[in-house]
């Protein structure tokens, strides 16, 4: 994993926010993974930024959600339909046919779930995935016990995500859903690329499971350690548990300065 840290939460994400900018200017047919929360925020204003701004064309992209509640009707403010189309449908100024989200309100959410694992698949595969990482070391939904070669599919949410999402349904855990379609943790390692960005404290102990502890469902961000190719973009205090620090700061110092290369 290349871990990028940076003195602040808008660094972080202006950093990765490039990378996003970036891998849709050199492939203007990007398929990409986005993720929702607060986290990926700052990495989306600066994507529009450089849409408005710099002209960076988006209209053949096409994105895909890591996830989304079950039995949430798709107009209800917290449905992550809802979510992905006010923080990068609209201001990206994309076509709804550009945007996949899973459908959690079907007759079926099995189906749909597995329609769904088809359908990235039939895409091409995601280029280029963006995660956040919850306070438990979720990625996507997959909770911790997740199975590491799990595809998307129906979870149940662990109590720790519905009280940290509580926040977004007034303050009422029991407003949260139980039940979520989440692509698998499979499915994420099948991305080309994988920009990780998490800020703040409550991270940290998060990061420094994914980063430098064992590979394990206990702390699902952890399978990320096998892709081949993972960027964690994250500020210092969500940086604050980790053991080598110093060396990945190092590391990022000297990324250009490979002789002859
Ligand atoms: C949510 C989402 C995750 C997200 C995580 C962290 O439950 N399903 O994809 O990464 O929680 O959210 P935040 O960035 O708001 O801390």
């Amino acid at each position: 994993m290349d871990v990028v840290i940076s003195p602040m939460p808008h660094t972080a994400a202006e950093r990765a926010g490039a990378r996003v900018a970036e891998a849709i200017a050199a492939n203007p047919l990007l398929v990409l993974g986005v993720a929702t929360g607060s986290s990926p925020l700052g990495v989306y204003a600066h994507v529009r930024e450089r849409i408005e701004r710099h002209g960076l064309d988006v209209s053949g992209i096409t994105c895909f959600a890591l996830d989304e509640y079950v039995g949430l009707p798709e107009d209800h403010p917290q449905s992550y339909h809802q979510v992905i189309r006010q923080t990068v449908t609209e201001p990206w100024g994309l076509r709804a046919d550009q945007v996949h989200v899973p459908a959690g309100t079907t007759g079926d959410p099995r189906q749909a779930a597995l329609d769904y694992e088809r359908d990235i698949r039939e895409a091409g595969g995601v280029g280029l995935q963006l995660v956040g990482i919850g306070g438990n070391g979720h990625i996507g939904f997959n909770e911790p016990g997740s199975s590491l070669g799990s595809r998307t599919r129906i979870k149940t949410l662990h109590p720790r995500t519905r009280e940290d999402n509580a926040r977004f349904f007034g303050g009422d855990m029991d407003a949260v859903p139980i039940h979520c379609i989440t692509q698998g943790i499979a499915t994420i390692l099948d991305a080309g690329h994988v920009l990780m960005i998490a800020s703040g404290a409550g991270k940290a102990d998060a990061v420094a499971k994914m980063v430098e502890g064992p590979v394990s469902s206990a702390c699902p961000a952890s399978a990320l350690q096998l892709h081949p190719h993972t960027e964690v973009f994250i500020d210092d205090a969500a940086a604050a548990g980790l053991l080598h620090r110093d060396y990945y700061d190092f590391a990022v110092a000297n990324a250009d300065s490979v002789p002859g290369a």
